[in-house]
């Protein structure tokens, strides 16, 4: 028997329901806000991930699915979703164009990172990106959207903000940081001491409980924010409180991607087990123009599916469709064309076996359709079928032709 590879899943049966729902939902919601659907190959250059998730990113330097395809193009499977859909973004010139432009996507993506629950090396995610829009007040709408997205699935959850500040201030911050990281070098885990040279702010969120002890201390970039940033910050939060979306500001917040400035954002749950991050996101101004677009504003987030899966609450399964049998053989071809002509209207289960009423009505429950329809012997010769709607109880025979 052969396996799926480790860290990848069949998505089959119950759990399709499931995806599905999230998907349709978030799908219905983004398209309040204006998103459009995008889709990106899964399949890129890996320069284009080098370039936008960072080098430096365990994401790119540790877990990339890279291999030289048989042309040798150096490529990678995406582990995100953002690149790419820049990359299309610059590709299709609409950084040239005055509108703003959103866009909401869905589908899998690719980590080789150590499985465990709630980390998976294929996973799904549904992300919606917003071009164009520089103002802070398309952060809180996108948060906005989020929230909704979790309330109507049902789903409770933390808030975690943070801003990382721009080109003007986070270079002084990094100098400072690294100044204060370099006198505490020693006492400090094999991993921070490789991020103090080559991404010294991702040292503020070691999992490690010693390097975050050694960190209280540490110089916090909310505190240094330039002044527009600083402003950007308060407008956030005032937007927040007024929305009675509660959160809370957590300074060690860097996420994993090197392509953010200024908000950003993490959705927790406190329900799932230590990957607890159920969403992510935040602004990255100067993706567009690193990836060769002209310098456009950007913002956006992604939710990982799979780690919101069993949170989810499902909307009660409701009788739905026609089940069509037959009590007498002869009756059984009788059926095809009465499904053919439902089918176009609602769902039909067929039962090929001609069975006794008893054993079809089992079948009416397994299927969970609303109208049981059979066919026995003066059906069959008066050319009438048997209607039971199992909501209403009602029940009455019908012309084949009528029904
Ligand atoms: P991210 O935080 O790396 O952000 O991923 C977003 C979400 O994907 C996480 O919060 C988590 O729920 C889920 N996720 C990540 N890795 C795994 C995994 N190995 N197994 C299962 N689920 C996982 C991004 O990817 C950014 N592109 C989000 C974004 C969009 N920022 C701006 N626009």
């Amino acid at each position: 028997m052969i396996n799926p590879l480790r860290g990848m899943k069949d998505l089959t049966f119950e759990e399709s329901e499931r995806f599905h729902f999230i998907v349709d939902t978030a799908t219905t919601i983004a398209k309040r806000y204006g998103y459009g659907y995008i889709e990106t190959p899964i399949l890129e250059e890996t320069a284009l991930f080098k370039r936008s998730v960072g080098d430096s990113s365990d994401i790119v330097s540790k877990e990339m699915y890279q291999f030289e395809d048989k042309g040798g193009n150096d490529v990678c499977m995406r582990p995100e979703g953002t690149a790419g859909v820049v990359r299309s973004f610059v590709h299709a010139k609409l950084d040239r164009q005055p509108m703003k432009q959103k866009f909401y996507y869905y589908g899998p993506m690719f980590r080789y990172e150590r499985p465990q629950k709630g980390r998976l090396r294929e996973f799904h995610q549904f992300g919606c990106e917003s071009f164009g829009e520089e103002s802070v007040y398309e952060d809180f709408t996108i948060i906005t959207m989020i929230s909704q997205i979790f309330e109507a699935l049902g789903i409770g959850f933390d808030l975690q903000i943070n801003s990382l500040g721009c080109t003007t201030c986070m270079p002084p911050y990094k100098k400072n940081l690294v100044g204060f990281l370099t006198e505490i070098k020693e006492e400090l885990c094999a991993d921070c001491n490789r991020r103090i040279d080559t991404n010294p702010i991702r040292v503020l969120d070691c999992k490690n409980e010693t390097c975050q002890s050694l960190l209280v201390n540490s110089p916090k970039l909310i505190n240094n924010l330039c002044e527009e940033c600083d402003s950007d910050f308060k407008k956030l939060t005032a937007l927040l409180d007024n929305a009675g979306i509660s959160y809370e500001v957590d300074t060690n917040l860097v996420r994993g991607l090197d392509y953010y400035n200024k908000t950003a954002f993490e959705f927790v749950s406190n329900d799932i087990g230590s990957q607890s991050a159920i969403a992510g996101g935040g602004r990255y101004d100067k993706l567009v123009e690193f990836l060769d677009g002209k310098p456009t504003p950007a913002v956006g987030f992604a939710i990982g599916i799979e780690r919101i899966m069993e949170l989810v609450k499902m909307p009660e399964s409701t009788r739905e469709g026609i089940y069509l049998g037959a009590m007498v053989e002869d009756a059984v071809e009788k059926l095809f064309a009465l499904a053919t002509k439902k089918r176009k209207e609602t769902k039909v289960t067929v039962e090929y076996n001609s069975k006794g009423f008893k054993s079809h009505m089992k079948g009416v429950d397994k299927a969970n359709a609303r109208y049981a329809v059979l066919i026995g012997e003066d059906e069959l010769k008066n050319s009438t079928v048997w209607v039971k709607d199992l909501e209403s109880k009602e029940e009455k025979t019908v012309a084949l032709e009528a029904f």
